[in-house]
């Protein structure tokens, strides 16, 4: 029978979320996404006009097909936490229904339940200052969409994700290695998402059965990763140094997503896997 995944962070064909979702349909599952609630417009009409029709090719050379688009913005838990700007704000009042606990009733409303669940987003608004000069705000915000966004859609998604499912995120090494420019809190925010990676491992394996992993990726030319502002360097960086000198391809990253949730999977939980050509493993740049 045919999973189904929700993937939350999808808002073009650039992003790692594309290529897990690509990698996931690949394999037969069924596609639900959710996007940041001020991208949500211009992502649907460029589905709908074919502008990502050639990203869209699978293997077997058909397209894949998204099931549904949700608007979330996972900064928020529940529509009594949304501050009236917001809600007055005209990027967001076209759309409704868009908090994490909204997405995931609707989510059971349409379909009852879901499989997979795929965490690719993260926002620090401060991401270009150094940690050091960056605000309480910036670092809680960066904290609040970076982190505790995945906490609060495993939380609100377990109740809905059959038994033997699993979660992923994407993680990036900034957490427990200094990288230069990856500011704002960012870095801090991974070391969280890593370490909840584990705890929640423990929590929803003993209660539900089910898997959470995180991927620690290679730089990869992303609208996020072009807004940090170093990605080519790093790109350059990891071509000169890693143990692979190759492009990292988001399908890569994709492939490996679509591996740890799967059954092939079966028994691995709480860990990060590095997707990133091997240049974690390196001690000095030869
Ligand atoms: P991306 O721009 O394709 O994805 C980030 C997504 O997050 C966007 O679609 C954006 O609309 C969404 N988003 C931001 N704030 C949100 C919110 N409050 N609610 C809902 N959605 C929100 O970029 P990318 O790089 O593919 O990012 C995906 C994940 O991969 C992120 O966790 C990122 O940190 C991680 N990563 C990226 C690397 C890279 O070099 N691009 C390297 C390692 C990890």
């Amino acid at each position: 029978k045919g999973k189904r995944a929700f993937i939350a962070g999808i808002a073009d064909d650039n992003g790692y979320g594309w290529a897990i979702a690509k990698s996931l349909a690949a394999a037969g599952a069924e596609i639900l996404v959710g996007t940041w609630v001020p991208a949500l417009n211009i992502f649907e009409t460029s589905l709908r006009r074919g502008k990502f029709d050639e990203s869209r090719v699978l293997p077997d050379g058909s397209l894949m097909n998204i099931t549904k688009v949700y608007p979330l913005d996972a900064v928020y838990d529940s529509l009594a936490e949304v501050p009236e700007d917001v809600k007055a704000n005209k990027r967001y009042a076209g759309a409704s229904n868009w908090t994490v606990q909204e997405v995931a009733e609707s989510v059971k409303r349409d379909f009852g339940s879901i499989d997979i669940l795929v965490h690719s987003l993260a926002n620090g608004p401060e991401v270009t200052k150094p940690l050091l000069e960056t605000s309480r705000n910036g670092y809680l915000a960066a904290i609040s969409a970076s982190s505790y966004s995945f906490v609060s859609l495993l939380k609100h998604f377990v109740p809905i994700m059959n038994p033997g499912g699993a979660s992923v995120s994407l993680t990036y090494i900034a957490s427990e290695r200094i990288i230069p420019g990856y500011g704002g809190g960012m870095s801090s925010a991974k070391a969280a998402l890593e370490s909840d990676t584990k705890v929640l491992a423990f929590e929803v394996g003993r209660r539900h059965k089910i898997r959470v992993n995180t991927i620690s990726a290679g730089p990869l030319r992303s609208r996020a990763a072009k807004a940090i502002g170093f990605i080519d360097m790093m790109i350059d960086y990891s071509l000169a140094n890693a143990p692979l000198q190759k492009e990292l391809l988001a399908d890569e990253v994709g492939n490996a997503a679509a591996f740890l949730v799967s059954p092939l999977a079966s028994a691995i939980t709480g860990t990060i896997i590095y997707v990133d050509n091997g240049l974690h493993a390196m001690g000095v740049g030869v």
